[in-house]
């Protein structure tokens, strides 16, 4: 049974109604995972208990799960506070194996006479703690790391030690020391793999190798014509920024017979931008790869490698669709494409086939990161308006016409649906009047505050009234009524591509899934800017608006009165943790490491504490113990003063050294 979303914000604003008593006792935690779409985007890693908790099943089977409701209260009671990432290392090295598996399934199915490899580019996360998994799980897969700039670099060699066998492949721009230290670190038995991304880093490879003496082996990444597709189609086509055009390509190689390092030349390369959502486009790109692998080979280019780049997506919205935040093809679809291709064009050519290669990150890390937070409180929009508020309003002698008209509206409301669409017109227009009148000086506050509450009742009842079959000009109405759930996040912070480009991130309560959630809202975080909302979740045919919530107190509730309501952002290990900013110095959050144990049991593997107030404020150049030294100089001034006491001066001092120790969030 899916909820009725419409029914759910119209039928129970008060939690003792009859109605919502009743729907509850039909609700089950199979309808919470149907309704909130966890088959579809959890790619068999979560799923809903029995007892209405959300699990993650770091083997994709669901005997052996980890209760992130559990885990959730064993973080709060271990003082580690939301928001909290929870890594789960077994989903990454599941997913890891997974692409492995896809792969070679594909090279036996279809005879392929070579292997493959994936390269993790280290930038879709580049958390030490994150990467040394990937590592950890890559030697025994043979795969390897990815780096694009000089940290990055740095960051891979430090990776790799004591892994000599490792493919490192180096790309973004180059300066002569990037090559050197490739050079230099080839030298010494790692397994490096530059990629020349503009025409003059050959002459760069060049000079190192004479310098040091050695013969590197190199990629070269082409400019495909091949489209990229989606938000990311700019990272290919012959206005792309990194690559060589296949002139340059032709050029390159006389170069490098010239200098005598043709035989270095071993792999070729292209990315054609990260989440590529239709199957036809990595089809379109293969293609063409091929065919320029197998010119290039003819022309004398000992190519051995063939990268494609990043591009394997992932399903945030599970719409399996050819749309931004989803992908229209599975992990054994895109091997088994990425195989078929590059055999028949290299069969055709009568040329031997190539290892291949992929740069996949998203794809690996998204689903191994699960953001939880907590609720503060929630904003919602009466059902009833406040009657005294209305008496008290209409009680002067000459009340204004508007509220007279919205308060006929108001009474109106039960007219059944032949009428109601009137009724809702009349009560918007006379709103709009009240406000216009309100902005003239000609309506007071308490005029005006009557006027929205009984707007708002008039909308509430439009809903009831309607409930599925909302007519058209009503559509916007489930929206303009939704609640506003306060988060303890930053989305700037934790979840830049849901502000930045729009990117859906599936998001849902991990607990009370066994008990209807019977309203809807937005979500919106702690910062201080309108954009730091999440109105955007995965829902029927791609994303709704709003979000099927549980009750919440408001906010300043007590905290000893309310129970945590911790909400799951999910998907989130690719690209969120390190593109996220620092916007009103909420810092990097906590993150722990998860695994189930051989008990049966979650453990903490690893703990990596967020950012205290003190960090956060030395990244802005202000000095903690500066601003110490002042406030110990002001507070002794102002009890020479007989301003204050010195013990209220000592708890300001301890306010600020608690302060500058603490969480940069809500604890
Ligand atoms: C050169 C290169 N390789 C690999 C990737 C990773 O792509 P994805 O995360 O889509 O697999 C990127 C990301 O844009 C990239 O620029």
């Amino acid at each position: 049974m899916s909820m009725n979303p419409q029914t759910a914000t119209s039928t129970t604003r008060d939690s003792s109604d009859p109605i919502s008593t009743s729907a509850r006792q039909v609700w089950t935690p199979l309808d919470a995972a149907e309704l909130y779409g966890v088959e579809n985007w959890g790619s068999g890693y979560f799923g809903v208990s029995d007892r209405g908790t959300l699990m993650a099943y770091p083997d994709a089977i669901p005997e052996a799960g980890i209760d992130l409701y559990d885990v959730a209260l064993g973080l709060a009671s271990r003082e580690i506070g939301t928001p909290v990432i929870v890594r789960l290392p077994g989903v990454l090295q599941h997913r890891m194996q997974d692409l492995r598996r896809a792969f070679d399934d594909a090279i036996a199915a279809l005879d392929y006479q070579a292997g493959y490899s994936c390269v993790y580019p280290i930038k879709v996360n580049q958390e030490r703690h994150v990467c040394e998994a990937v590592r950890d799980f890559g030697a025994e897969l043979g795969f390897g790391l990815e780096v694009g700039s000089k940290p990055e670099l740095i960051a891979g060699l430090a990776l790799t030690r004591g892994f000599d066998e490792m493919p490192l492949v180096c790309n973004g721009f180059k300066d002569a020391e990037y090559i050197e230290t490739v050079v230099l670190a080839a030298k010494m038995g790692r397994n490096m793999l530059p990629v020349v991304e503009q025409a003059h880093e050959l002459r760069l490879i060049r000079d190192a190798a004479l310098a040091h003496d050695v013969r590197p082996g190199f990629g070269v990444r082409a400019k495909l014509a091949a489209p990229g597709i989606g938000r990311w189609a700019g990272s290919s086509g012959i206005r792309g920024k990194f690559g060589l055009t296949v002139g340059e390509i032709l050029h390159a190689v006389e170069y490098l017979e010239e200098v005598d390092l043709l035989d270095g030349f071993r792999m070729l390369h292209c990315h054609v931008g990260s989440q590529i959502f239709d199957i036809r486009a990595v089809k379109y790109t293969v293609s063409e790869l091929a065919h320029l692998y197998v010119e290039l080979v003819r022309a004398g280019a000992p190519i051995e490698i063939l990268d494609l780049g990043g591009g394997l997506g992932v399903d945030y919205d599970g719409s399996q669709s050819a749309t931004d935040s989803s992908v229209n093809y599975t992990l054994d679809q895109y091997a088994s494409d990425v195989v078929h291709r590059i055999k028949s064009v290299c069969d055709e050519a009568g040329v031997d086939h190539p290892t291949i290669m992929t740069e996949s990150g998203r794809a690996l890390v998204a689903h191994s990161s699960v953001l939880i937070t907590d609720v503060i409180g929630s904003r919602t929009f009466r059902v009833e308006p406040d009657h005294d508020l209305v008496r008290r309003a209409l009680g002067v002698d000459e009340p204004p016409q508007p509220l007279l008209d919205v308060h006929e509206a108001y009474e109106r409301r039960h007219v059944g649906e032949d009428e109601m669409l009137e009724v809702y017109a009349d009560a918007e227009h006379a709103l709009s009047e009240a406000i216009h009148l309100f902005n003239l000086g000609y309506m007071d506050l308490r005029t005006r505050a009557a006027c929205e509450e009984l707007f708002w009742a008039v909308g509430s009842a439009a809903l009831e009234t309607y409930g599925d079959d909302l007519p058209e000009s009503l559509s916007h109405l489930p929206d303009r009524l939704a609640d506003l759930y306060f988060v303890n996040v930053s989305v700037f912070q934790s979840l830049l591509d849901s502000w930045g480009i729009d990117q859906v991130f599936p998001i849902m309560p991990i607990h009370r899934l066994d008990e209807e959630p019977m309203r809807r809202g937005i979500l919106a975080d702690i910062t201080c800017d309108s954009d730091g909302r999440v109105d955007r979740f995965p829902g029927e045919g791609g994303h709704k608006t709003t979000l099927e919530l549980h009750d919440v107190p408001p906010p300043g509730t007590d905290s000893g009165d309310r129970e945590p309501y911790y909400l799951g952002i999910f998907l989130t290990g690719a690209y969120q943790e390190t593109l996220g900013d620092l916007h009103n110095l909420l810092g990097d959050t906590n993150a722990v490491h998860v695994r189930r144990g051989s008990n049966g049991r979650w453990r903490i593997e690893t703990v990596v504490e967020g950012e205290t107030v003190r960090d956060v404020l030395s990244y802005v150049q202000f000095e903690p113990e500066q601003m110490r030294r002042h406030l110990r100089h002001d507070v002794e001034a102002a009890i020479e003063a007989d301003r204050i006491t010195p013990s209220e001066g000592a708890s300001l001092r301890r306010f600020l050294d608690e302060g500058l120790q603490g969480y940069t969030y809500l604890e």
